[in-house]
């Protein structure tokens, strides 16, 4: 039978795909990889259908790898007698867990048949979140950002695991980005914060990203033209030259 990967989205209930609740509800065991991935899969299956793993929080490759298989033996039964998931926030394919799991079967236990269910990701939430548009044609990179790290080169990037904001602002800036911070975006746990002051979201929450961006990188799109008549016919006089790009 088979393991799906399956992507629960950013963090609401309502925001996984109709594939991925059905296949959810119909396989024998969820396993979930941390505590609000498994609050977000109990909206959707009841706690009995719930699998235990357990992940250690470690940076030791050695104990990772030893995780990993244990975790791989205790689901290739579980998806060899039936159906099995493992639910991932966003989606299985983008920075998750669940790539360590599949590399894990793939190599001990290549017999498990291993499918993924794509889920809304917050490399793309991010953009109604934040009232971002990338624009056809842009190029956007994504980068991770913990501990005060302040990657930079690409014009546009999502950092994930901004865990110290204010240190990762300050590289940003220093290489000229403008940046918006969101945390918890379309999440029911917690308190969902969207901001342009690193301050305001200085305290540590794994769940937060940024979106940097260069001032005019890329050209402008046709249609961006439009925001000068749209101000002109709310009377506006100031001109914005960033709410042109931004749209
Ligand atoms: C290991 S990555 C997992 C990404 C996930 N697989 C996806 O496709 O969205 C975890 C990082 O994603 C970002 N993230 C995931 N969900 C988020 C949300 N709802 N709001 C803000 N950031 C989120 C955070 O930066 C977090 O540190």
């Amino acid at each position: 039978m088979t393991l799906y990967g399956i992507g629960l989205g950013p963090g609401a209930a309502d925001l996984i795909t109709l594939r991925g609740r059905r296949i959810l509800r119909s396989v024998d065991t969820v396993y979930t990889p941390g505590r609000l991935s498994r609050s977000v899969a109990v909206e959707h299956v009841a706690e009995s259908t719930l699998g235990d793993l357990d992940f250690p929080m470690t940076r030791d490759e050695d104990e990772l790898r030893r995780a990993w298989r244990e975790a791989a033996a205790e689901v290739a039964p579980v998806a060899r007698d039936g159906d099995a998931a493992f639910v991932t926030l966003g989606d299985p394919n983008v920075y998750s867990t669940f790539g360590h799991l599949r590399r894990t079967l793939d190599a001990f236990h290549p017999d498990v048949a291993v499918e993924t269910v794509p889920g809304v990701s917050a490399t793309t939430a991010f953009t109604s979140a934040l009232g971002v548009e990338v624009e056809a044609g842009a190029g956007l990179a994504l980068r991770e950002a913990a501990g005060g790290r302040s990657p930079t080169g690409p014009d546009r990037m999502v950092l994930f695991k901004v865990t110290d904001a204010p240190a990762t602002h300050e590289g940003l800036v220093d290489a000229g980005y403008e940046v918006t911070y969101g945390r918890r975006l379309f999440m029911e746990q917690g308190e969902t914060v969207v901001t342009d002051d690193p301050e305001a979201i200085a305290d540590r929450d794994y769940y937060t990203l940024a979106y940097a961006r260069r001032p005019n990188a890329g050209e402008e799109p046709a249609t961006a033209a439009f925001a000068e008549a749209e101000r002109d016919a709310r009377g506006d006089s100031e001109s914005t030259d960033t709410e042109a790009v931004d749209g």
